[in-house]
């Protein structure tokens, strides 16, 4: 009989995942990072290529591998402005945005070209640091109309009145908020809460993070079905 195929769910869907923690250079030696594994953007890249979609991973600092999939292009990226640059490129021409990445919010002003060596009477370093680009809200003001972009919120305190100040401040379709005052990096469990502009917050039961990135890869779909 005739074989009937149905089309992938993104197929032809170009969707970009941020994953990891920018860092940001002190010295030729010594950076200001953070502890993001890229466990949860990775699931996501993987579950959004599962249902088709050609993924963007823009990755920094990982500790965990990469995945290795034809419609997985992996870019690696270090700093933050390198990560704003190629979001800014990739997303002229991209359907969704999901910026899991932790994006440093420091830096400092002037790397400094040789190592920084102590004094013997020196006992204190004073750093001064300069806020990085908000990459969600500077690509937000780029957004089409068919356009979706999805952001993260780590939390410790005070989970949905700071992250629904993002969803409003970074003009984000989605946010998906975490509360991180156990310590969630690294581990294979999550448990969040979806923001969105015109539904009241969702509480997910905690699964693992695979199903966290099916279950948000989902909502992606239903937006392009809308
Ligand atoms: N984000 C970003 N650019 C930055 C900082 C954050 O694009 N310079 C993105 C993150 O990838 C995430 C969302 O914004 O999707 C929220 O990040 P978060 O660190 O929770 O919020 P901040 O706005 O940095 O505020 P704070 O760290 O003070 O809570
Ligand atoms: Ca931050």
């Amino acid at each position: 009989g005739k074989q009937i195929r149905r089309a992938k769910k993104l197929a032809n869907k170009k969707i970009i995942v941020t994953a990891g923690g920018t860092l940001e250079a002190i010295d030729p030696v010594r950076f200001i990072g953070n502890r993001s594994s890229g466990k949860m953007g990775i699931a996501i890249a993987k579950a959004a290529a599962n249902l088709g979609a050609n993924v963007t991973l823009i990755y920094a600092n990982i500790t965990v591998s990469l995945p290795h999939d034809p419609l997985i292009k992996n870019v690696h990226v270090e700093s933050t402005e390198d990560m704003l640059n190629i979001v800014e490129k990739y997303f002229v021409d991209c359907n969704a945005l999901i910026m899991v990445a932790a994006v440093a919010d420091w830096r400092v002003k002037r790397i400094a070209d040789h190592k920084l060596k102590k004094n013997a009477n020196q006992d204190t370093l004073n750093l001064s640091l300069i806020k990085t680009p908000d990459i969600l809200k500077t690509v937000s003001k780029q957004k089409g109309k068919d356009q979706i972009i999805m952001g993260f919120a780590a939390e410790t305190n005070e989970l949905l009145k700071n992250a629904s100040k993002k969803l409003q401040e970074k003009d984000a379709d989605y946010i998906i908020a975490n509360d991180v005052s156990q310590n969630v990096f690294g581990n294979d469990q999550d448990q969040v809460t979806i923001l969105s502009r015109h539904n009241t917050p969702k509480k997910l039961k905690k699964m693992s993070k695979n199903e966290v990135a099916k279950y948000l890869v989902n909502i992606i779909v239903q937006e392009f079905d809308k």
